[in-house]
């Protein structure tokens, strides 16, 4: 089993098995990674392997539309299409909910 570390939920960490698809984790586990489509279309589910980057698939072309070259080297992965064979950290930015 490999682990899977949610920086932006408390460092929520749990577990799952080799070649994990990250959202499908995520939703499974209540990581809380962010998404809509699951399809790689919204770039909703845009995120930061902060840790365990060379343990991720090869960026899609889907990835390619929402992620510059400079983000891809910083480690933005989107969740839905990306694979995990090993341990990771990763991060989101939290969108706040304003209460009024
Ligand atoms: S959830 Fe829409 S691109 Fe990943």
């Amino acid at each position: 089993m490999i682990q899977i570390t949610f920086l932006s939920n408390d460092n929520k960490v749990v577990t799952a098995p080799p070649n994990s698809n990250l959202l499908r984790v995520s939703l499974r586990e209540k990581g809380g990674i962010p998404f809509k489509c699951g399809g790689g279309l919204c770039g909703t589910c845009k995120c930061r392997i902060e840790q365990g980057l060379e343990h991720t698939d090869t960026v899609k072309p889907k990835e390619h539309k929402h992620l510059s070259a400079e983000e891809l080297a910083a480690g933005y992965r989107m969740a839905c299409q990306t694979f995990v064979n090993g341990d990771i950290g990763v991060s989101w930015k939290v969108v706040e909910t304003v209460s009024r």
